[in-house]
């Protein structure tokens, strides 16, 4: 595995790669659910480059940027086993210059649901991964479905400013008792671990409801508010998967998103129906 953290090296190495490269884009503190990201751009790539780069401009000034777990030589290990080619990890200073042309996420997409209680997140998110594309040329690009707004946004920049790279959605990867995997689950303690179940099961209650032939949103949505009364919920919605208010809920156009704060740490799970 070639480690990379200038722009001007992975440049010079992308231009020499044939075949087709494969790219997962993460901020490190990897996990089972990067490593399935990672393996599926294995088995389908001739080439995989893989890039940490906790991104300051996705945070806000009062979130954890700072704090946002760091484990590098764990994520060399992952990288290393998984067969990864090529690691970009870049400093901020060579991703970013001082100044440079904005980008801005569709309003009316990046400010509702998890853009609602973090403004401007998206930005940095479209930013950084404009950056990236632009810079590995992936043929395929690997992302969780986990992050299923910052997934749809993704799709829908690479689709409109006419990027030359397949976006790969992917499963999110669970814990055996159905708790997704997220980088900020170190950040819970017991009895939080315990708690954080709500989330998924929250979201097997109203998949059960819907399988029984329940299709009003605003139901679903109630359902969900229900396993999840012992947290302080920021969202649970029932939309299309454009994410798009419905009153009613057809099946394979359907996404139950939920956010929720489990003590300190807001979680995030959805499922797509
Ligand atoms: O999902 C993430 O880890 C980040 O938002 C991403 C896509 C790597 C951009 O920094």
């Amino acid at each position: 595995m070639k480690i990379v953290s200038t722009v001007k090296e992975l440049t010079a190495i992308r231009e020499e790669l044939k075949g087709s490269v494969g790219f997962v884009a993460t901020m490190g503190a990897m996990h089972n659910g990067h490593l399935s990201l990672i393996r599926q751009a294995r088995i389908q790539n001739d080439t995989v480059v893989v890039s940490i780069f906790v991104n300051p401009t996705q945070f806000l000034p009062n979130e954890d940027y700072e704090k946002y777990p760091r484990r590098e030589e764990a994520d060399l290990k992952i990288c290393t086993l998984a067969g990864v080619d090529i690691l970009f990890m870049p400093t901020c200073e060579e991703m970013y210059a001082k100044t440079e042309p904005e980008i801005l996420a569709p309003k009316n997409l990046a400010y509702i649901l998890e853009g609602s209680s973090r403004p401007g997140h998206f930005d940095g998110v479209l930013r950084i991964v404009l950056k990236l594309l632009n810079l590995v040329r992936p043929t395929n690009a690997y992302f969780g479905k986990k992050d299923a707004q910052q997934l749809y946004l993704i799709q829908n920049m690479v689709k409109t400013l006419f990027i030359n790279t397949n976006i790969i959605p992917c499963d999110i990867v669970r814990e055996s008792d159905g708790l997704a995997l997220s980088s900020r689950n170190i950040y819970l303690g017991e009895k939080d671990r315990v708690q954080a179940l709500a989330l998924s099961i929250a979201l097997k209650n109203a998949s059960q409801a819907i399988m029984k032939g329940e299709r009003e949103a605003k139901k679903i949505e109630l359902i969900m508010l229900e396993s999840l009364q012992d947290l302080k919920v920021d969202y649970a919605k029932a939309l299309s998967r454009n994410f798009e208010a419905k009153e009613q809920i057809i099946v394979k156009e359907t996404i139950l998103l939920i956010a929720a704060f489990v003590g300190n740490t807001r979680l995030i799970d959805n499922l797509w129906i």
